[in-house]
């Protein structure tokens, strides 16, 4: 007996059998488990443990889980940019603890026939939940593979139906001193703001994030609700959004107010493009930087051009950056 439990064989004594409820209650949950991907279900039985619990099903959004090894919870929690909590990678989750992630409130306004305000209970109602493995390319060079929670973003664009004049959406995050020292700093221009075409904005893998590895955003990742945008360089994946605006005309971003020669509006990762002071085709992955480690070659459109190459067909990618 002792053995086979070692082994992981447990006969269970009659005692131990378990009544029809419960064993029904168990498979249902069982059942729920099984239509997670193995990567998310690993991801979500290694549960960080740190936050409240955030689970999504398994989506069915082509290219929404890729195969990569998640990075480990720590790395992607503790290696952040977010400016506005200072410019070092380690600043973010030392000083992000005086963000106020609740109570919260996302305010849509623009060309929309429904603008409005929702809070953050009835943004996580607005569709289901699902878990979503993406890849996340900085422009800096690294990369990481992220189990997020979250729908897609197009859930929200339907609800609030665009006019015929929306052709941008602009994402404008919190900017409030108060809460955040980096904004002391004038290394951008506060509040954060970043912008998709509609087209984009609307594509299923646009994600809107509530959750990573199974729990709530930690307020370094951009807690509560932030935009994850993988086919882009990390900074178009705007954190603890605000505000969301339907616009005519493309929208300037916070990137390219800073430096107009380095970041474009579309910042498709795209290792053909070098940024004007580092090439663009390699990157190294989060996790993996051991003495021997090689960089990977980065993938166009990080490996979303499958599902992804079409909203660009015809466009010149060294002219729209
Ligand atoms: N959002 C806000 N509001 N402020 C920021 O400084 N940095 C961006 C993006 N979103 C940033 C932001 C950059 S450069 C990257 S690479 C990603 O967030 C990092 O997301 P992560 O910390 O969850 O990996």
């Amino acid at each position: 007996m002792h053995l086979l439990r070692e082994r992981g064989f447990v006969h269970p004594l009659a005692s131990e059998i378990t009544p029809r409820a419960a064993y029904l209650s168990r498979r249902q949950l069982i059942g729920a488990a099984a239509l997670l991907p193995l990567g998310a279900a690993k991801a979500q039985g290694a549960r960080p443990g740190r936050l409240a619990p955030l689970a999504g099903g398994r989506s069915t959004v082509a290219g929404a889980l890729v195969m990569d090894k998640p990075t480990a919870y720590t790395d992607a929690s503790t290696y952040n940019n977010f400016y506005e909590f200072g410019t070092d990678k380690s600043d973010p989750a030392q000083y992000a603890r005086t963000l106020k992630p609740r109570p919260w409130t996302v305010a849509v306004e623009g060309e929309v026939k429904r603008p409005g305000t929702f809070d953050l209970d009835g943004l996580l109602k607005l569709a289901p939940l699902e878990e979503r493995i993406y890849r996340l390319r900085c422009v800096e060079g690294w990369s990481m593979v992220i189990p997020w929670t979250g729908y897609s973003l197009a859930e929200l664009v339907r609800r609030v139906e665009p006019t015929g004049n929306a052709r941008f959406v602009q994402f404008v995050t919190l900017a409030d001193r108060n809460q955040m020292p980096g904004l002391r700093s004038s290394v951008l221009d506060w509040p954060y703001a970043e912008g998709l075409r509609l087209d984009e904005a609307m594509h299923p893998l646009a994600l809107l994030a509530f959750g990573m590895y199974g729990e709530v955003l930690p307020n370094q990742n951009g807690a509560p609700v932030r935009v994850v945008v993988p086919w882009k360089y990390g900074f178009k994946s705007a954190k603890s959004l605000v505000k969301i605006r339907f616009v005519e005309k493309q929208p300037k971003t916070s990137w390219e107010l800073a430096a107009p020669s380095e970041y474009g509006f579309y910042s498709n990762v795209n290792p053909q493009v070098d940024h004007p002071r580092w090439s663009q085709a390699s990157e190294r992955r989060i996790g993996e930087d051991g003495l021997f480690a090689k960089r990977r070659a980065t993938l166009m459109f990080n490996g979303y051009e499958p599902q992804v190459g079409q909203l660009y067909a015809g466009m010149d990618l060294r002219k729209f950056f």
